[in-house]
């Protein structure tokens, strides 16, 4: 059995529902991070969106991710409001369901590459050491994250989430710390873990550059989306320069 079964009725998987959702901050609640957002995600889009610092990017994706909760609105995932999950089903939906990928990697520096994918193994999926093929790494499985290139440690975080196969992938500022050139290997190969057009793949950053690729760019405000563009003819990776 799929894993998604466990919990989610796989004929609704295609879609992410984010409905009037509000995350609000501050004693008085005087922080608006997300005001009154709605927004649908498609199986199979590679969306980019775009803010300036403090919009609520991350909010968002966080709240997406079970990472954090709402203040109000729901979000759902295969016709169930994740907002409202019981803890342990809501820890399933975390661990199972989302890949997260952050500008800083989020390694464990005791372990190797290896173990780091390891500790997102889930049963029935890829074996960690395939994952660490996937993005080319299994030459340093062995290395701590110390020994690695920002580059290769950003390969072994996606490796992470690759691992578990998970329907949403989330990544915030991927790129944000790596050089042009290593950048774009990464988009690629986010880009790539899609070809079976079977995620929702959402990539948070401030390079608009990365943009030009996706099949939909979304702009956010304040907490709020001011744009979305569904684009027909993304450009190709090969002729962006980030
Ligand atoms: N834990 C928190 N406590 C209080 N305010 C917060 C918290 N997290 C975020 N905020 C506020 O919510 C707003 C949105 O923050 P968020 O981190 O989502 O922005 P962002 O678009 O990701 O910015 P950046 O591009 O700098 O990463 C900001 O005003 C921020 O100060
Ligand atoms: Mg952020």
């Amino acid at each position: 059995m799929k894993k998604h079964e466990l919990i989610f009725d796989e004929r609704y998987v295609g879609s992410v529902a984010v409905n009037h959702v509000s995350k609000f901050y501050g004693e008085d609640m005087e922080v608006k991070a997300l005001d009154n957002l709605s927004l649908q995600l498609f199986t199979g889009q590679f969306v980019v969106i775009l803010g300036a610092s403090g919009s609520g990017k991350s909010t968002l994706l966080n709240v997406i991710g079970g990472m954090d909760t709402v203040s109000a609105g729901e979000i759902n995932f295969a016709g169930v409001d994740i907002t409202q999950l019981p803890d342990k089903v809501y820890a399933q939906y975390r661990r199972e369901v989302v890949g997260f990928i952050f500008q800083f990697y989020n390694l464990m520096p005791n372990l190797t590459a290896l173990e780091n994918v390891e500790l997102a193994e889930l049963p029935g999926e890829m074996l960690a050491i395939d994952a660490l093929k996937a993005v080319g790494l299994e030459d340093k499985a062995d290395n701590f994250p110390s020994e690695l290139s920002g580059g290769e440690q950003q390969r072994v975080a996606i490796a992470r989430a690759l691992v578990k196969n998970p329907k949403i992938l989330l990544c915030d500022e991927p790129t944000g710390a790596l050089d042009s050139k290593t950048g774009k290997k990464i988009i690629k190969l986010l880009m790539d873990m899609n070809k079976d057009k079977d995620k929702i793949i959402v990539v948070v950053t401030h390079n608009s550059a990365i943009a030009e690729v996706a099949d939909r760019v979304l702009k956010i405000s304040d907490g709020k989306i001011v744009s979305d563009v569904t684009q027909k003819f993304p450009k190709d990776i090969k002729d962006i320069e980030l």
